[in-house]
């Protein structure tokens, strides 16, 4: 079968976070069960030149206030298709923002993507290609299921939900502008509160809708994580499925990573020289305690503010943090504050750096999430693969694929890193504590990184699990 993957980033064009990561890695994994699935993103500056003999497949004369058109090309062994509309995507700044700013008409210039997008998986393009089915991933693409089933199209759709905290809210006097009938403008259609919301209308509106771990999809049916949409998500339960999220196994394998000594779980000796590269990297002092890792969007969906009133105990072990990330000012400010606090036992580095984040996973001890809610986390699956355990929040894929250290899960010898709950200050600082405790069992410790570093985190079973959402809908 043919599917149309729709984005608004993608591995390796354009990644703000894991959505990228997931959407750039769906393809390979779906090709082995028998489905040719392509991307489909906005032509952002820079992206068609990474594509290996484009050409023009769709072209509209008026696409939300100017021309548009689909260039298809390959990237690696990516097929895929990117929206040219020089008035919505020829301008600086990242995929929503500039200078902290989010465009004012990102809301147009999304629509754009997804109306372009039903138009080819209905009508097909310029070669005769057409899609059985359409995957929508988050608020961005939210509008093609929902104009695919206003025009009565046969296509099958797929939401896919990666953060509901994002819900593409808009002000209902752009109704019309955005190519949306107000005979659908209530309660049961894509009204929000008076607004517009374009993730409820893919919600409303998609043959099936999924999300990136089971315990998201049962959190979201909450008010405390459904934020508002939890009545959409409860009324469609029975359409809906949590599918986790895998990683790309030639990108994070601690065997062939690049940027590292190489090691394995059956010597684990290169990663003692990882660890003391990395100390020296961020200029922090020799650490008899565990020496814990930070990879993260700096907000605080990630618990940041968490960190500062927790740190004490993990510090007191003789453990040092060593922290990678941006985001909001505030949580920028709180980490250079915690560094220029505990020099030489604290070291941050605000920016993104993909490189740096592969030398953190191999150097480091242990990985930390504490997120509010986290959908899937990808850096606990890193972490994993890396035998740099997992200190997490019980909340979303994050308890879904760490096992907590527990008398029983030892006893079992079943644990791979440490989970905490409830998800505030105090939670954070007894993980830490028992985190302590566990690395000074260095024999405990060395089993525990062997048992992380075998767990499946690739894509083979996610995989046939999408497989057979798009069979569902198609026989
Ligand atoms: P989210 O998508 O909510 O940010 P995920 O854990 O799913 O969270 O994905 C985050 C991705 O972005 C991971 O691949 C992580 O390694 C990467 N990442 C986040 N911040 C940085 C950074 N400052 N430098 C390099 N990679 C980062
Ligand atoms: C979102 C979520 C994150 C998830 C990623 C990929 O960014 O915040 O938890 O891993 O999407 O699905």
């Amino acid at each position: 079968g043919r599917v149309l993957s729709v984005a608004s980033e993608c591995v390796p064009l354009v990644k703000t976070g894991g959505l990228a990561d997931v959407v750039g890695a769906l393809p390979g994994a779906l090709a082995g069960q028998g489905w040719q699935m392509r991307v489909m993103i906005p032509a952002y500056p820079g992206v068609v030149a990474q594509l290996d003999a484009p050409r023009v497949v769709w072209e509209v004369a008026d696409l939300f206030g100017g021309p548009g058109r689909v260039l298809l090309g390959q990237c690696g062994a990516l097929e895929v298709m990117v929206l040219e509309a020089p008035h919505l995507f020829a301008r600086g700044g990242g995929p929503y923002s500039e200078g902290g700013r989010d465009f004012s008409d990102n809301a147009e210039r999304f629509a754009a993507l997804s109306w372009a997008a039903a138009q080819i998986a209905q009508a097909g393009d310029a070669e005769g290609w057409r899609a059985q089915v359409l995957h929508a991933h988050d608020w961005q693409a939210g509008l093609a299921p929902a104009y695919l089933r206003y025009a009565g199209a046969a296509v099958k759709t797929v939401m896919t939900v990666h953060n509901i905290a994002f819900q593409g809210h808009v002000v209902a006097d752009r109704l019309a502008a955005l190519r949306l009938p107000l005979s659908e403008f209530h309660p049961g259609g894509f009204e929000y509160w008076g607004n517009v919301s374009t993730l409820k209308a893919g919600l409303m509106t998609a043959d099936a809708i999924t999300t990136v771990s089971p315990r998201y999809a049962e959190e979201l049916m909450r008010p405390e994580f459904g934020l508002g949409l939890e009545g959409v998500i409860a009324a469609r339960a029975g359409v809906l499925h949590g599918i986790l999220n895998g990683i790309d196994a030639e990108v994070w394998s601690p065997e062939t990573d690049p940027e590292i000594t190489p090691y394995s779980g059956r010597s684990l000796k290169g990663k003692a020289d990882n660890r003391r590269a990395l100390l020296e990297e961020f200029g922090l002092a020799e650490a008899p305690g565990p020496l814990v890792i930070l990879v993260s969007r700096l907000t605080h969906q990630k618990g940041i503010d968490l960190i500062a009133p927790a740190i004490e105990p993990l510090l007191e072990a003789g453990g040092g943090l060593c922290v990678l990330g941006s985001g909001d000012t505030w949580a920028e400010a709180a980490m250079l504050g915690l560094a220029a606090r505990y020099r030489g036992r604290v070291g941050v580095r605000i920016g993104y750096d993909e490189a740096l984040s592969h030398r953190m996973f191999a150097g480091g001890d242990a990985v930390l999430v504490p997120s509010r809610f986290e959908p899937c986390g990808l850096t606990q699956l890193y972490g994993l693969r890396y035998g740099t355990l997992p200190v997490v929040a019980a909340t979303g894929g994050l308890a879904d694929t760490v096992i907590g250290a527990t008398p029983a899960t030892l006893a079992a010898a079943a644990a791979t890193g440490v989970v905490f709950h409830p998800v505030d200050a105090l939670g954070l600082r007894q993980a830490l504590r028992r985190l302590g405790q566990l690395y000074a069992d260095g024999k405990g410790w060395a089993a525990m990184q062997r048992r992380a570093m075998k767990a499946d985190l690739g894509w083979q079973a996610s995989a046939a699990r999408y497989a057979a959402v798009y069979e569902s809908l198609c026989d």
